[in-house]
This record gives C-alpha cells, sequence and structure tokens, in this order.
C-alpha cells in the first residue's frame, strides 16, 4: 500500500484491500493476550477529530491507536473552537503545529476528508464522509465475511434498506464488487438511487429475491438524520415489507451469517431475533473493527511521505 490517505474504497486496489485484511488478521490475534499492546506507532500522535456523532469508529480508532502505543487525541467538534467560527484548514493547521501524526475525520460533507488530504502534509483516514463513503466499515465486513466464509470471491451477499443515504452501502459495494463477491441489493423504490446497478450489484425488486440463496444478509440503518422527507409510508410497512425477520433469513442459506454497522435500528430493519440470534456477527463486526482500523494506521503511519518540498527535491 503506497498511498497517504485513506479516503475512500473506489480509488483502493484490489491487492491494497487484501493487504489491509492480511495486515489486520495478526493484529486480532493480539486481543487474546492479557497485554493487548504493541508497540509499532510508539511516539506517533493521532487525532481522531469527529464533526458527526459515533460510538464504535470513534471509540475502535481510540482503542486501535492505544493497542499500537500511538498517542490518542480525541476532538468533538461541539467542544473545539469550530462553534467560535475557526475553519476546518485553521483547526488542522493548529493541530499540525502541535505535530500531529495522522488524522481521523468524520464529517456530514462528502469530500470533506478529500479536500484536506491535498491541503495537509500528513495522513488523514475518512471516517465517513455525509452519504458518500465509509472506508473502514467496508473493511471490516470484508474482513468479517472472509472470517466466516474463507473467501470473498462468488460470495452471495444481500444488502437491504436504504442504499440512497448510506455511505456504508456505497463502500461496501466498491469493496464486495472488487474483491468479486456476488452483490445483490434491494429495497424500496426511493431510497435505490438510479443507475446504482453500474457499481456491479444486481437490484432485485422484491427482498426475497436478494435473500434467496445469500450466504450474507446486510442490513442497513434507516438514515433517519439525512433523509429530509418521507421515502416510504411508515416504519411499520417499512418492517413489513424490508425488516428482516427469522421467516425472511430462512430464505438465504443455512449457515447464513448476518450483519448489520450499527447501530441498529430494531423493530424497524431487523428482529430482535435476528440480531441476538445465532447467525448475528453484529459484534464480531465491531470486535474486527478495532483490527481493521489497527492495520489501517499501522499501514499509513509508517510510510515515509515527503513533507516538504525540500523533502519532495531530495527524493526525485
Ligand atoms: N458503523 C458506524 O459507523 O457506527 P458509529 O456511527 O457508531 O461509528
Amino acid at each position: 500500500m503506497n498511498r497517504k490517505d485513506l479516503l475512500d474504497i473506489q480509488s483502493l486496489e484490489t491487492e491494497e484491500i487484501y493487504e489491509i485484511l492480511d495486515t489486520a488478521v495478526p493484529f486480532k490475534e493480539i486481543f487474546t493476550r492479557s497485554v493487548k499492546r504493541v508497540p509499532s506507532l510508539r511516539g506517533k500522535t493521532i487525532v481522531n477529530i469527529f464533526f458527526e456523532p459515533s460510538t464504535r469508529t470513534r471509540t475502535s480508532f481510540e482503542l486501535a491507536a492505544k493497542r499500537l502505543s500511538a498517542d490518542v487525541i480525541n476532538i468533538a467538534s461541539e467542544r473545539s473552537s469550530f462553534v467560535k467560527g475557526e475553519s476546518l484548514i485553521d483547526t488542522f493547521h493548529t493541530l499540525l503545529a502541535m505535530k500531529a501524526d495522522l488524522f481521523v475525520m468524520r464529517h456530514s460533507f462528502a469530500g470533506a476528508c478529500h479536500f484536506l488530504a491535498e491541503r495537509i502534509p500528513v495522513p488523514i483516514i475518512n471516517a465517513g464522509d455525509g452519504a458518500h463513503e465509509h472506508p473502514t466499515q467496508a473493511l471490516l465486513d470484508l474482513f468479517t465475511i472472509r472470517e466466516n466464509k474463507g473467501t470473498l470471491s462468488g460470495v452471495k451477499v444481500a444488502i437491504i434498506g436504504d442504499i440512497a443515504f448510506s455511505r456504508v452501502a456505497r463502500s461496501n459495494l466498491w469493496a464486495l464488487t472488487k474483491v468479486g463477491a456476488d452483490v445483490h441489493i434491494t429495497g424500496p423504490a426511493t431510497l435505490l438511487p438510479k443507475g446504482i446497478e453500474r457499481m456491479g450489484a444486481k437490484v432485485c425488486r422484491r427482498v426475497e429475491e436478494a435473500l434467496d440463496g445469500a450466504d450474507v444478509v446486510y442490513m442497513l440503518r434507516i438514515q433517519k438524520e439525512r433523509q429530509g422527507s418521507h421515502f416510504f409510508p411508515t416504519i411499520r410497512e417499512y418492517y413489513h415489507l424490508f425488516g428482516l425477520t427469522p421467516n425472511r433469513l430462512s430464505l438465504a442459506k443455512p449457515d447464513a451469517i448476518v450483519m448489520h454497522p450499527g447501530p441498529m435500528n430494531r423493530g424497524v430493519e431487523i428482529n430482535d431475533y435476528v440480531a441476538d440470534g445465532p447467525a448475528s456477527r453484529i459484534h464480531d463486526q465491531v470486535t474486527n473493527g478495532v483490527a481493521i482500523r489497527m492495520a489501517v494506521l499501522f499501514l499509513l503511519a509508517t510510510q515515509h511521505h515527503p513533507q516538504t518540498a525540500h523533502e519532495l527535491a531530495a527524493e526525485e
């Protein structure tokens, strides 16, 4: 992997995806030790800056950095000078003046990380930008699928729900099609973006078609915070048509696994018996998120990228 930042899955080579997954394997083994820490990033300073709420991503990036022995600073935008009107770029230059080595950022605007990546000399990792991408989520999902199915190529994955507003769906579509998975998507017609099939997935009109013989059932959260108006009549009707119940799950393969990026809307996209049942890998996804984020932090923070014009010239 030879890149400064991790901004999206779309621009990743398939080999880079596998390099990240393979790097995460030994990091996950550390979790079984009594001392869950390695010195790989000792002396590095990692700044997590989140302009949107998060439980899983923010905590797991912090834990990943700490398990690599880095120093971690967490900044919540509502408690920073951002609320006094400081610009995004001034905020980052302030943190760079304190010698931050790597940033992890979540922002409500699609492309916010791309904007910064062109303007700051240290790596930045996209922890979710609007409805655009959430690359480390897709990577931890691939890791979880491979761990359970032994492979990614040819695995039938049914992605169900709010495709239009989901950065998780977009990153997973890029990731799964790059590794040769057989991706089927479905949801309310109002939440299926036009032309989505060009990303390589088969669009199914009925949820039963997507579920038929699936190896993996991936339920998406209804993104209430991004939906400006009503895209389906009622929650009750949504659950009736698309909610994952034990009956619906029985259409998938007997050894199918159920995944969800969290946070779940129980009784909306997923039934309690499925969410907490034997096929659920939802907690494993969270565990694997720490390993994947350790791998990404390690790969980006241990590369040397020229930071000044002088260094650039010296490398030429
Ligand atoms: N999956 C995910 O991004 O969850 P959080 O919003 O809790 O980080």
